[in-house]
């Protein structure tokens, strides 16, 4: 009797599952941003730069930051070196990501402004302007890209002590991960009384 309910089940589930698809595929510019630099990066000769967890971190709260400045032809790429936004919670930013000013020295973080992150915009903020001299540079060998609104930031670690941006204790996962777990859960829980409200019938 129940049986022939099961794959009614299923097409609900997966409606469901589906459903959560947008918050997990959130990050497309990021990703997008993040293969065109390394082809730019094979392009001028160069090692192509790995993903760090803790630069992504670091990059995501700076975009955080920026999120509410406006786009303006003296942020971001077009900044003036040395004028850069400090922020007054950088060392707690820094201690969330797992990382201090000691391990961090030889990284670098840029900021672009591009309206809905056109994924051309975006690259060319990065290979056609004052950020090129680090995207040339061979010292660096990791990467994390964080966004937020019309900000992505573009964080930059080498693999020496002073900017490997690995102080982690790396066992602990961080929020992103926090988040689909609980999606996750309250998926089970939905399916789980779709299935009870189904057999009671
Ligand atoms: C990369 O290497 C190739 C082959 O060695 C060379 O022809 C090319 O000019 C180099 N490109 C750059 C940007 O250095
Ligand atoms: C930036 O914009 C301001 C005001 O719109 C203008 O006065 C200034 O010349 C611009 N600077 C550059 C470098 O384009
Ligand atoms: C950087 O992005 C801004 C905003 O979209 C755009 O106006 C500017 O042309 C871009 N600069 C480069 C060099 O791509
Ligand atoms: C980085 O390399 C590219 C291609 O070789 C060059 O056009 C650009 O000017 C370089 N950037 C800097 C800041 O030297
Ligand atoms: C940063 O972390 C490293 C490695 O854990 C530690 O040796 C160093 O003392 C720390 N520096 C500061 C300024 O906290």
């Amino acid at each position: 009797m129940a049986i022939h309910k099961l794959p009614l089940l299923l097409l609900l589930s997966s409606i469901i599952l589906f459903h959560n698809r947008p918050v997990l595929g959130d990050t497309d510019e990021e990703d997008t941003l993040f293969t065109d630099i390394n082809s730019y990066r094979t392009s001028q000769n160069l090692t192509t730069l790995n993903k760090n967890k803790n630069a992504e971190c670091l990059a995501d709260e700076i975009a955080d930051q920026f999120k509410n400045k406006p786009c303006t032809n003296d942020t971001g790429s077009a900044t003036v070196p040395g004028t850069e936004p400090q922020f007054a919670e950088y060392p707690q930013i820094l201690a969330k990501c797992h990382l201090n000013v000691s391990d961090t020295r030889d990284g670098s973080i840029m900021p672009a402004c591009v309206p809905r992150l056109d994924s051309n915009l975006a690259l060319t903020n990065f290979t056609k302007t004052q950020y090129s001299l680090k995207l040339n540079d061979s010292k660096f060998t990791g990467m994390g890209i964080g966004k937020e609104d019309d900000w992505i930031v573009v964080v930059l670690t080498t693999n020496t002590p002073e900017g490997s941006y690995s102080t982690a204790t790396k066992d602990d996962d961080d929020d992103s991960n926090g988040l689909t777990i609980s999606i996750g859960l309250v998926n089970y829980l939905i399916i789980f009384m779709f299935s009870f409200c189904f057999f009671l019938y």
